[in-house]
């Protein structure tokens, strides 16, 4: 639909906190995105013992089950920006809601590793979307002074959904007795895939309820329907807000991969910032411990249920950080927690790969003596903690800010999938590097969380309190 009249407000008479309260309820339905990609980085970790032993898998294949949703986020996260311009945020979100509670449906009856690995794709590729049009449309229909806070409801929509599926598995396994036994007429690893449906259609039913974004509104020339939002979301003069959209949208270029071409490296060097900061944060191995931390902690001598309470422990624990940084960011500032997070990083994954060089093999099986099993848990935790209070909410804050307007939204895109890109390579290879050493990967994430803070000290700007413009 094309209207081709301005629109001509009425005096808004809501008083501001229920408009307040209005914005920060659509933007907690397009959080719910975050929760998809947390719920089934964690979903993962619960089944996949029962998944090996349903198919019969070693390592390698271990690797492509867990991993090959994250190939479908990397194409999701590059399509989102043009299919969110193309047909809209809410229109991208509910495809993305569609693909992922299909693909999750399909994946609990999957009848050989190759169509589990179809399906688990298919499901990435809905969470890639999210990843993209969620923070995007949060950012379009907040109020600037609450921009900050209302986009960090995506990284705690994720923190929730990773909370929630550790939960669920563990409830799970303690009901059936482990994730290969049936409970009812099938197996604990695929009630596990089947109830990441669930959240799937949530999201899908609020997003359907929510409005469409202002700004897409305005590029699409619907100005009755964008004032008519604007009227809801905004305080102040709605047509003065309509027109500085329309100015702003006819001074920025089409945002095309090409406007992110100059320079002596091929892209925007801001464009090279941006992405080197997405793939170090996956880098540090972060999700090696919500995919893996069931096999890795009873790959050390821990029984699975015990194992599987360490990842609620490290759930709970990646929460309270999330807590900590929302209440820091606009405080200290991006750098200083960045820097601080960086060397807690290093320190809680160095103490883990000593601990780790202790396992010895005792009848074919991997233990640690307890004091160091003990002592890998909590540095496990440490770096947990250390991670969610900086470099899980930060990254996703400055990807949303550090670009110029022209590029922000492809940048976004681009910078997004080289993120689940790296997140692919660290799930493909932990696997099989935690059979060649536990002790040489924690040796590598260590290496990539020194890294990451030279790259933070002479690289990443300070952004806290500048307007997008003086960026
Ligand atoms: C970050 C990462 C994501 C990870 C999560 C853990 O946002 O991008 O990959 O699973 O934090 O909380």
């Amino acid at each position: 639909m094309v209207e081709t009249g301005s629109y001509t407000a009425s005096p808004s008479t809501k008083p501001a906190t229920s408009r307040l309260l209005y914005v920060a309820l659509i933007a907690a339905s397009a959080a719910l995105g975050g929760f998809l990609f947390g719920f089934d980085t964690a979903v993962i970790n619960g089944a996949i013992t029962g998944v090996q032993n349903r198919f019969n898998i070693g390592a390698g294949a271990t690797g492509l089950v867990v991993s090959s949703a994250l190939i479908g986020c990397a194409l999701g996260a590059w399509f989102a920006g043009s299919l969110a311009d193309r047909v809209g945020r809410i229109r991208t979100m509910q495809i993305s809601a569609t693909l992922y509670g299909v693909a999750a449906l399909a994946a609990s009856m999957a009848f050989s590793p190759f169509d589990l690995i179809f399906w688990r794709v298919l499901c990435g590729l809905g969470i890639g979307l999210a990843s993209v049009t969620a923070p995007a449309y949060i950012a379009e229909i907040s109020p600037a002074a609450y921009r900050g806070r209302l986009g960090s409801l995506q990284q705690l929509g994720m923190v929730l959904g990773i909370a929630s599926a550790q939960l669920l598995n563990y409830a799970i396994v303690a009901v059936a007795g482990g994730s290969a036994e049936k409970l009812g007429p099938i197996a604990a690893w695929q009630w596990m895939l089947l109830i990441a449906t669930i959240p799937a259609i949530v999201f899908g039913v609020l997003v359907s309820r929510i409005p469409e974004s202002p700004r897409y509104l305005v590029a699409k020339n619907r100005f009755t329907q964008a004032g008519g939002v604007l009227q809801r979301i905004e305080t102040g003069d709605v047509d003065k807000r309509l027109s500085e959209i329309r100015q702003s949208l006819d001074n920025e270029s089409k945002p095309k991969l090409r406007n992110l071409r100059i320079g002596r490296f091929g892209l925007l060097p801001i464009v090279w910032v941006g992405i080197t900061l997405a793939m170090l944060q996956q880098l540090v191995g972060i999700n090696v411990i919500f995919y893996y931390s069931a096999t890795l902690w009873q790959s050390v001598g821990f029984g699975e249920d015990t194992a599987l309470l360490n990842s609620v422990i490290s759930a709970i624990v990646n929460l309270l950080g999330t807590f900590v940084a929302i209440a820091l960011i606009d405080r200290v500032g991006r750098r200083p927690i960045l820097l601080v997070g960086s060397v807690g990083m290093t320190v809680s994954l160095g103490v883990a790969a000593w601990c780790f060089s202790f396992a010895e093999v005792v009848d074919g099986a991997t233990v640690l003596p307890a004091l160091q099993g003990q002592i890998a848990f909590v540095a496990a935790n440490m770096f947990v903690f250390c991670f969610a209070s900086a470099w899980g909410p930060l990254t996703w804050v400055l990807l949303g800010e550090m670009f110029p307007n022209r590029v922000r939204a492809i940048a976004l895109s681009v910078a997004a999938s080289a993120q689940w890109a790296a997140n692919w390579l660290v799930s493909t290879t932990f696997p099989s590097l935690s059979e060649f050493s536990l002790t040489f990967a924690y040796g590598l994430y260590t290496t990539f969380a020194a890294l990451s803070f030279f790259f933070v000290a002479k690289f990443i700007p300070e952004t806290r309190g500048k307007t997008l413009e003086e960026m």
